[in-house]
């Protein structure tokens, strides 16, 4: 069971040109991306230095999952839970939307990126919300990857949210089935993540996408997100592709008892 979960280190970067075709690429790749603070402190640096970097790595990563193949990237940029870090650190993350899209936006619609946008949006600074929505309206009619950012997300919010609607729309409880609850969640166009990523060695979910993550591959790395680059990506969709995805089935050729 843990070896699940054992990092896939020491195996050569995927080369440019590597035949991908043996290797399967998973469709939607959700990364928590931590370990900015702890990053930044082992520089003797301020915790918010290690956000600034992280923007780098959205960067870099965004591009090499686009080479890679992978169609939608969810990245959990802030959550509910949030709110709850000194002020000034919160101003700090609230600004890295728009200083992302100022430095970045121009290149993600040269690569054909599409930027969306799930959670709370409404608790968003005025600044954070018109960059993201103009990221959001200058990139809707491209075609290639869905750059999907998780604004002031949390699960239990976001499955509240979806009950609610459920009972305004005034469903009898025999109405209610699997697709209906996921048809009400905030994303409910995207498929489920194939692939979920958490840097900075912690095992554990943080209200993020529970619903999605049923039969989701969990992959944890000790890399702090800063750290985190292309050849990362890469050992986690080996690591993905290595994965026999069962769905509560049974593997194939092992029907007979
Ligand atoms: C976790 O590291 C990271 C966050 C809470 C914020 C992540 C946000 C970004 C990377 C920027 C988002 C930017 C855009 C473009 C939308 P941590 O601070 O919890 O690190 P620690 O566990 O080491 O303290």
């Amino acid at each position: 069971m843990f070896e699940k979960f054992s990092l896939n280190k020491g195996k050569t970067a995927m080369p440019k040109h590597e035949d991908t075709k043996s290797i399967s690429i998973p469709n939607h790749v959700a990364i928590i991306m931590d370990g900015n603070g702890r990053w930044a402190k082992k520089r003797g640096l301020p915790r918010v230095a290690g956000h600034r970097e992280a923007m780098k790595t959205i960067k870099r990563v965004t591009k090499e999952a686009d080479r890679l193949g992978v169609k939608v990237l969810t990245l959990y940029a802030f959550s509910t839970e949030n709110w709850k870090r000194p002020k000034a650190e919160v101003d700090f993350l609230m600004k890295l939307p728009q200083q992302f899209l100022n430095s970045y936006l121009k290149e993600l619609i040269e690569q054909n990126v599409q930027v969306k946008a799930m959670g709370d949006l409404s608790r968003l600074p005025t600044y954070t919300l018109s960059a993201v929505n103009d990221a959001i309206e200058k990139t809707k009619a491209n075609s290639g990857l869905i750059l999907n950012f998780a604004l002031n997300y949390g699960s239990h919010a976001e499955i509240v949210q979806a009950v609610k609607k459920i009972i305004r729309e005034a469903h009898s409880p025999e109405d209610i089935s699997e697709k209906m609850i996921a048809d009400h969640m905030i994303s409910p166009a995207l498929p489920d993540p194939d692939l979920l990523i958490r840097t900075g060695g912690e095992i554990r979910l943080s209200n993020f996408m529970l619903w999605q993550l049923a039969y989701t591959e969990l992959y944890f790395s000790e890399e702090y997100w800063p750290d985190f680059n292309e050849q990362s990506l890469q050992d986690a969709v080996r690591a993905f592709s290595s994965r026999q995805r069962r769905f509560g089935g049974l593997a194939e050729g092992s029907e007979n008892p």
